[in-house]
């Protein structure tokens, strides 16, 4: 039996309850999230407790601040009991529940973590803001929780190449770790937006990880080929509207023209199935050398 994850709702819970593994010099690992737990998240927990002897924290914190107007703030889902079955199940530690009031107490922050130019593009050209929304409360929560570590899911892939941008460029001392991306059987990524998805529009929505799939198999022949397979494959199904579909380095920049065998480099995808936009993306590799590595 697995005990209860002890829950702090305000700052000084949250201090009180790392007390005593800041006593004992243990590194807290630190998974932060919005909620509407899967198992995308589930494996968050379990990479967090396989790299570290000390507790576990999970932040549950619906953030107003990267939500841009006519967002699905409102309607993002908050089922708070199954989100503390799932923490209990993986042996949580702790899980921080704060409020908006105790995370922006006075209302919105007046000193925000400006994303730079990494911010603007892909998600952030879609999604004004979106970026200086995350940073902001992930510095806030690194300076609540003060983690050794901390983990997050490769799906949102330029959130983490940017939080590893903030930790690098305002020298945090935290290491951050991307887990791999979860799946359904069928290939979609798993997503708590998934949910919002009527049963058409969930079958649609496997295309974008059959695109990138295309896209993997054929990276062998250059990153042209690359994003030519996944074209292909994507236009094959309807009901899928493309925000983006882009081949990059793994830090999100721009490939030499040919890169030479064994170049690593991302595709990444932004669509909207109805509604409901969802992201995914691979890792790739480049040339005639090694396949694409396998997640
Ligand atoms: O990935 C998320 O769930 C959120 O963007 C994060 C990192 C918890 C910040 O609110």
């Amino acid at each position: 039996m697995t005990a209860s994850p002890l829950l702090a709702t305000t700052r000084e819970e949250l201090a009180g309850h790392l007390d005593p593994a800041r006593r004992d010099g243990e590194a807290v690992a630190f998974v932060p999230t919005m909620g509407a737990l899967h198992d995308g998240h589930a494996r968050l927990m379990q990479v967090a407790r396989e790299r570290s002897t000390g507790p576990v924290v999970v932040s549950i914190f619906v953030n107003p601040l990267q939500f841009g107007v006519g967002e699905d703030l409102d309607r993002y889902p908050r089922p708070l009991e199954e989100d503390l079955k799932v923490c209990e199940r993986e042996g949580v530690d702790i899980v921080f529940l704060p409020g908006v009031d105790e995370v922006y107490p006075g209302g919105d922050p007046q000193v925000t973590v400006e994303p730079g130019p990494l911010g603007t593009v892909l998600e952030g050209a879609v999604r004004p803001g979106h970026f200086r929304g995350v940073l902001t409360v992930v510095a806030k929560l690194f300076g609540l929780v003060r983690p050794g570590i901390a983990v997050f899911g490769q799906k949102d892939y330029q959130q983490l190449v940017l939080v590893r941008r903030m930790v690098r460029d305002l020298c945090l001392d935290v290491e951050v770790v991307g887990a791999e991306t979860q799946r359904e059987p069928d290939g979609l990524a798993l997503s708590s937006r998934n949910s919002y998805l009527d049963a058409a529009q969930r079958r649609q929505a496997t295309v974008l990880s059959r695109g990138l799939l295309a896209a993997r198999d054929a990276a062998g022949r250059g990153p042209e080929a690359a994003l030519e397979a996944a074209r292909t494959e994507l236009g094959r199904t309807s009901g899928v509207e493309l925000d983006y579909l882009v081949v990059t380095d793994p830090e999100l920049g721009e490939l030499p023209p040919d890169p030479p065998a064994g170049t690593a480099g991302r595709i990444l995808v932004a669509g909207r199935v109805g509604s409901t936009r969802l992201i995914d993306n691979l890792p790739l590799t480049f040339g005639p050398g090694p396949l694409a590595e396998s997640h």
